[in-house]
């Protein structure tokens, strides 16, 4: 993960120029910071433990000088989170300084050997390493550019990385290797950045970088090139508007909730979303005997969700694999098979590492993702926006129902190149037309009473979420949402399973919250809702309006809108989940933008 931000610029004062886009990258890792600027033939830097704001305050990181400089937002995997193994990183000799995203897998070899030949290593990351082979190759009398490339020739990874040196004032130099980076241009400045939205809103046009070149920025030039060969290579500028908006926290006391609460401009946006590149999308899942629908998180609990989806709408043989599982001793490919890979940033490396691997053979690669240039969408034949707008928060909300819905949409149009289910068809498409207006009543139905329950639920070790049929997708995202804001341990089970062992956690007071929509599974839910009572647990229970029985056993309700078409439930009854988790994250007075040990994209494997 981590993020990486570099800008040289015609004019000074280029440190607060890095320190805010630090800011606005500080999703994909807040453990530590650090910002590297060149003046006057020195590195100055400054680093340390802790999350932006706090660093600042410590360290004043925006007030370094000089016209050129890189920035570093970390989540550690190689060393723990220290102002040693914050980045930028230096060389013995003070000649180069390094910000690095990703993993060098061959760094233990490449540590010992810099060892040997008298290097002094004084972090414990694997980031290091790549300064000293770099001032290595430069005592060597070899140019900046030259030195970075036959230092990167010697890594294995996935990574980005980018340079700085006094010996070329206004120079930075930077690499991408498998993850993302890509560089902005401005009238007074160039710029590089792990992510699209990081980039300065005075930005205009960008260039995407793909793995295996290297860029050279100036503030008035650019050069790429290929890693291998060298070549100069042509550039590929595109307008800014074409892949991005800008987020803001709009009044709303974190993006957590500003995107909960942008739900039904999420559904509203996927209604209005271009047919066209889903008619292309389905065609390809027609041609298809099978289907794998592959992600990470939330967008695996969306694969679950398009399972049904495909099978029950679209007679499509769709299985769901969390990415990180994908492996050919479980799964059956074949010709006529394709991937349908979900992901929001479009940069998971676990998604991304099955797409590579059948790159160039016979399957079909397909994706849905939400951001437009992202990795994801530069390896597959044919992929679908999520148009949600950028999420900022790191727990995903509005991307998680744009993937529904846009699943739905894709099913809907399989389906009608099919041929088939043709009258299910136009009671989900009028399900789909008024999912905003759905959306909009399940938040207002169910604000108040998440919140008066999050001071209970603050309280608690442990809960379960239990749910039947196509609402396990509901029950692990509630789980999923609630422990990872909250850090309370929350299990999302299937409701029929769970007297089969997670009952035996059950207590007096114990929360229990569970799916209970009026469809197939309902008076066998009803009998699980009787069990976990009997054992006295404290039921809270999602329920349609109109619900009788559920709600006279349960302790507290919330009130979904009743739809006709079952499958659709987890659109509505995920939001009280949501809610619910968000409060209780505040209850807990733990901020839910930003969860410990998590980041927004996880570009490592
Ligand atoms: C949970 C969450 C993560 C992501 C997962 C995949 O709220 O956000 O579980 O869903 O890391 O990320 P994407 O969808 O970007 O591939």
């Amino acid at each position: 993960m981590c993020g990486i931000f570099g800008c040289t610029s015609l004019k000074e004062g280029v440190s607060k120029l890095i320190y805010s886009s630090l800011k606005r990258l500080e999703y994909r890792g807040y453990d530590s910071v650090g910002l590297a600027t060149i003046c006057n033939g020195h590195i100055f830097l400054k680093k340390d433990q802790g999350k932006v704001e706090e660093v600042e305050r410590r360290l004043s990181l925006s007030a370094l000088p000089g016209r050129c400089g890189i920035g570093h937002t970390r989540w550690a995997t190689h060393g723990a989170p220290s102002k040693e193994n914050a980045h930028p990183l230096t060389d013995c000799e003070g000649k180069v300084a390094v910000a690095h995203n990703g993993i060098i897998e061959n760094y233990l070899e490449l540590r010992s050997k810099l060892g040997d030949s008298g290097h002094k290593l004084r972090s414990r990351t694997d980031s290091e390493i790549i300064a000293h082979l770099i001032e290595e190759l430069l005592n060597k009398g070899l140019t900046l550019e030259e030195a970075v490339r036959q230092a990167t020739l010697t890594l294995r990874g996935s990574y980005a990385f980018a340079v700085i040196s006094p010996l070329c004032e206004d120079k930075i130099v930077c690499v991408r290797m498998e993850s993302p980076l890509v560089i902005g241009l401005s009238r007074d400045y160039t710029c590089l950045s792990s992510d699209i939205p990081a980039l300065p809103p005075d930005v205009e046009s960008i260039i995407v970088m793909n793995d295996g070149e290297l860029a050279v920025l100036t503030p008035h030039s650019i050069v790429i090139r290929d890693l291998e060969s060298n070549q100069q290579l042509p550039l590929r500028i595109v307008a800014k508007e074409s892949v991005t908006c800008l987020a803001d926290r709009g009044g709303f006391t974190h993006y957590m909730i500003k995107e909960i609460f942008e739900q039904p401009q999420a559904a509203l946006n996927v209604i209005n979303a271009p047919r066209y590149y889903i008619v292309k999308l389905a065609e390809e899942l027609v041609k298809s005997d099978r289907v794998y629908l592959i992600g990470c998180g939330t967008s695996y609990h969306a694969c679950l969700f398009g399972s049904y989806v495909l099978r029950s709408i679209a007679d499509i043989d769709a299985q769901p694999v969390i990415a990180s599982e994908f492996s050919e001793s479980h799964v059956k490919l074949g010709k006529d098979v394709a991937i349908l890979a979900i992901s929001q940033s479009g940069e998971t490396a676990d998604v991304l590492q099955v797409l590579r691997s059948y790159v160039n053979k016979d399957v079909k690669l397909l994706a849905l993702t939400n951001v437009m240039g992202s990795s994801i969408t530069r390896l597959v034949s044919s992929y679908v926006g999520l148009y949600a707008g950028p999420e900022i928060g790191v727990a995903a909300t509005k991307t998680f129902i744009a993937e529904l819905l846009m699943l739905t949409r894709i099913s809907i149009e399989v389906a009608r190149i099919k041929g088939v289910n043709v009258d299910l068809i136009s009671g989900v498409e009028s399900i789909l037309r008024s999912s905003p207006k759905l959306i909009e009543r399940s938040l207002t139905l169910n604000e108040p009473l998440a919140k008066s329950l999050s001071v209970y639920l603050s309280l608690k070790n442990s809960a379960f979420f239990l749910a039947r049929g196509v609402n396990i997708v509901t029950a692990l995202e509630g789980a999923l949402k609630l422990k990872e804001i909250s850090y309370i341990h929350a299990e999302g089970y299937p409701a029929g399973e769970s007297k089969h062992g997670p009952i035996a956690l059950v207590e007096e007071g114990f929360p229990c919250i569970f799916v209970c929509p009026h469809d197939e599974t309902y008076y066998k839910i009803l009998g699980n809702v009787m069990e976990m009572k009997a054992r006295g647990a404290f039921v809270i229970s999602c329920v349609e309006e109109g619900d009788k029985e559920v709600r006279e056993t349960s302790d507290r309700i919330f009130v979904l809108p009743k739809i006709e078409t079952k499958l659709l439930t987890p659109i509505l009854h995920v939001v009280p989940l949501q809610l619910l988790a968000y409060y209780t994250a505040i209850a807990r007075g733990y901020d839910p933008d930003k969860p410990r040990n998590l980041a927004k994209s996880v570009t490592v494997p």
